[in-house]
């Protein structure tokens, strides 16, 4: 027998073996009762079992504009016969360029510079070398410290996860870079809990980032690094005025400012970057996900003209960036994005989030008064419901409340006891209510 034939042989919902090892997964508890999809379209899966289910994840916060979306179906099978691969050491293809070119048209003005990587790791990674590189390439190599930020996530290679600030993805893998400081989270339960939106509150927050300096001694700072709008760690909007005092202070000290929009980019607030909803420009920003639709692994960085143009000051001859991956830009996730980007443009689906935000925040607010709902943040398509955990069970809440959901059919994130919320792009307004009815009721239920 073959493999694949011992594969599609195997009884697949109940006996997945451990031949593959699953990222985040609890992969005991996941061979015991694993959740399998073998389609999807739309806002929704298939299952194994032949149901369907209605995705409130966007996959993973990136397919924005729903599953199998048929242009960019046809734009990769046709990439896929005209040119497979092509390196881009020392060498590309017009669709790299063009993506570059169409990212800098919806990037914040001055943003004409894109760095292709295949993940929002390899992004942030891509992103922190550059802005070391950058001012040693100003003659101030003493600068080469980062700061995080409490929660913020950031990937999981050495340089994103150091700079992350979730402890436990921390824990078994040091000693991690050395030299990275972290803000506290701009987060006080009592005084911010169940905003609707940003916090009007919490902008003093950024004044540690000048404590901190002193501390650190500014000079030798190369970058702050935040998401604009924390994601994985929990979905906390920033309070007004927050990042506008990062920004100042930053700029005082001529450090760069560093926005991670692996999540928040590509019309998650409405706009196409968080940057612009926001009305915070940063210096660098790292994307994924919704670049292709998550259709084709990619991520890039996107640079402001005077941070490429430190590096265009040598000879001509001279490589001036000694970093890159084999598949940067590879020409399928390019016709990946250039069809995401269209249908984006065509279906005005940033502007549709901007609608229809309001009726999403109205929704999930409504779960406010539920059993063990301890908060509920929103912002754009984002949100998040966190319970309270069952004395000396944390997490334990939140997984059944996503696993009854699922059996509920809808597919919700559990992050330990927060429910974590983002949609395609183009959910439809029945189907928040079928969310968040899905989740009341899963509450409801539990003790
Ligand atoms: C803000 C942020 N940065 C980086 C990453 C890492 O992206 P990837 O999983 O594509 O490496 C993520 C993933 O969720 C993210 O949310």
């Amino acid at each position: 027998m073959t493999a694949s034939s011992q594969i599609a042989a195997r009884p697949f919902a109940n006996d997945v073996g451990d031949a593959h090892w699953l990222p985040f997964t609890a992969m005991r508890q996941f061979q015991s009762n694993p959740m399998m999809f073998v389609g999807a379209e739309g806002m929704h899966y298939t299952t194994t079992d032949g149901r369907r289910v209605l995705d409130a994840m966007a996959g993973l916060w990136c397919v924005n504009a729903g599953h199998a979306q048929p242009r960019i179906v046809e734009a990769i099978r046709e990439a896929a016969g005209r040119l497979d691969f092509v390196s881009s050491f020392k060498m590309s293809h017009p669709g790299a360029f063009e993506l570059a070119g169409r990212l800098t048209d919806i990037a914040p003005e001055g943003f004409d510079h894109v760095f292709f990587t295949n993940s929002g790791s390899e992004a942030v990674d891509s992103a922190l070398k550059i802005a070391r590189g950058y001012h040693r390439a100003r003659g101030d190599a003493g600068r080469t410290k980062f700061i995080g930020r409490a929660k913020g996530y950031h990937g999981m290679g050495f340089g994103g996860l150091s700079v992350g600030g979730i402890g436990r993805h921390k824990r078994d893998f040091g000693p991690l870079l050395p030299d990275v400081a972290h803000l506290s989270l701009p987060y006080d339960r009592s005084s911010m809990g169940f905003s609707r939106g940003r916090p009007e509150t919490g902008a003093h927050y950024a004044d540690e980032l000048e404590s901190l300096l002193q501390i650190q001694d500014p000079s030798t700072v190369a970058a702050v690094i935040v998401e604009p709008v924390i994601g994985s760690g929990g979905v906390y909007p920033p309070p007004l005025q927050y990042l506008e005092r990062l920004r100042s202070i930053c700029t005082r000290h001529g450090i760069l400012l560093i926005f991670d929009e692996v999540i928040t980019g590509f019309g998650r607030l409405g706009t196409p970057f968080a940057a612009q909803a926001l009305g915070v420009t940063p210096d660098i920003i790292t994307c994924a996900k919704g670049m292709t639709n998550g259709a084709v692994p990619m991520g890039g960085v996107i640079l402001r003209d005077f941070v490429f143009d430190a590096f265009m000051a040598g000879p001509p001859e001279v490589i001036e960036l000694f970093h890159g991956y084999t598949y940067s830009g590879h020409p399928l996730a390019c016709a990946a994005g250039l069809a995401a980007l269209d249908v984006y443009q065509d279906l005005g689906l940033f502007e549709r989030t901007s609608v229809i935000a309001p009726m999403w925040e109205a929704a999930l607010h409504s779960l406010k008064s539920e059993p063990h709902v301890a908060d509920i943040r929103n912002i754009g398509l984002l949100g998040v419901v966190e319970l309270a955990p069952r004395a000396g069970e944390p997490g334990a809440r939140g997984n059944l409340c996503a696993q009854t959901c699922y059996e509920d059919g809808v597919l919700v994130r559990a992050s330990s006891d927060l429910i974590v919320l983002s949609p395609p792009l183009v959910i439809q307004e029945e189907q928040i209510e079928q969310t968040v009815d899905s989740i009341r009721r899963a509450i409801r239920q539990m003790n």
